[in-house]
């Protein structure tokens, strides 16, 4: 029972503190007297640097602000207090993970850049770090997120200097992975495989595969599946291998045209006439036609 007893007397000095609450709401009327910074004491619960002045009450951000304010407390106090504690709707606000995404479609300021490291580190393309919506501050109407706790508490103090940054031109890369399924068809295919088909498609220009006994549509899309396969990033570096081992020997094949046309003449050689290899090609040609090679691979 004396416990209930001392946590009824505390909410009792609390919600009195709150009724009784002066200019500076839970702000330390100290902290913005002397640093300009606003700095909110309503997130600790304790009483411990809390003063009364004039019927009203104060809280202080440290036992070294107590001290002074209780030195001299109308210095901080109107019409003395140097600055006023701006209105209410000029205030940052922290925001809660769950209050961000309520937000949403709303932006973070600055396309989610922490503007307490880009000014900290004198506007530099370097101090462009990423926040996260774990740091989220509401200030101005304006959604800001900050790289870490540290750097928000920095944003609270001072929202004034920070708010206002103009971003540069160049911006560096989003570090974190887009999801893939999430962008439009086009964004989708640009995002996922557009390189990937660049390449091969280029392979196919340069080569222009023939292989005998097949077609040219078949023979560049077959060469073209061959050329994905065995650049697949995502693939094991063994697969990769063997797929570049069947694109070679499919190219080995489509050579076979053009090495034979251009040593064939219309007039019949003697055998000791042809070059060395020839009759061995020629078989191989021949030995090719009805056999036609295949994507799968047997691993
Ligand atoms: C790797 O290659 C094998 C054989 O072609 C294929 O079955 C498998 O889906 C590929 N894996 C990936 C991640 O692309």
């Amino acid at each position: 029972t004396s416990v209930i007893y001392i946590q009824t007397y505390l909410e009792r000095i609390r919600q009195e503190l709150k009724s009784r609450l002066g200019e500076f709401l839970y702000y330390c009327p100290v902290s913005l007297a002397l640093d300009k910074e606003l700095v909110d004491c309503s997130v600790s619960p304790s009483l411990q640097f809390a003063a009364e002045f004039h019927g009203h009450y104060y809280k202080m951000a440290s036992t070294e602000y107590l001290q002074k304010f209780l030195e001299t407390p109308e210095k901080f106090v109107p019409p003395l207090a140097p600055y006023p504690l701006p209105p209410m709707n000029m205030l940052p606000k922290r925001l809660t993970t769950a209050a961000v995404k309520a937000m949403f479609p709303r932006q973070a300021e600055m396309m989610g850049f922490c503007p307490v490291t880009f000014l900290d580190g004198n506007l530099r393309y370097e101090a462009l770090v990423a926040g996260t919506i774990e740091y989220a501050v509401e200030y101005r109407g304006k959604i800001f997120i900050f790289e870490n706790e540290e750097k928000l508490d920095k944003f609270m103090r001072k929202p004034e200097i920070y708010w206002n940054l103009k971003l540069p031109h160049k911006l560096p890369p989003k570090k974190e992975p887009v999801l893939l399924t999430s962008l439009p068809m086009l964004g989708y295919l640009e995002q996922g495989v557009a390189t990937a088909i660049i390449k091969a498609l280029t392979a196919v220009g340069c080569l222009k595969p023939k292989y005998p006994f097949m077609s040219m549509k078949k023979s560049a899309l077959l060469y073209t599946a061959y050329h994905l396969k065995a650049f697949n990033p995502k693939n094991s570096t063994y697969v990769r291998k063997k797929y570049k081992k069947k694109m070679e020997q499919f190219e080995d094949g489509c050579q076979l045209i053009s090495y034979l046309g251009s040593i064939m003449t219309s007039r019949y050689k003697e055998p000791k006439e042809r070059p060395n290899d020839f009759d061995h090609k020629l078989e191989i040609f021949l030995a090719l036609k009805g056999t036609q090679p295949a994507l799968s691979l047997v691993i």
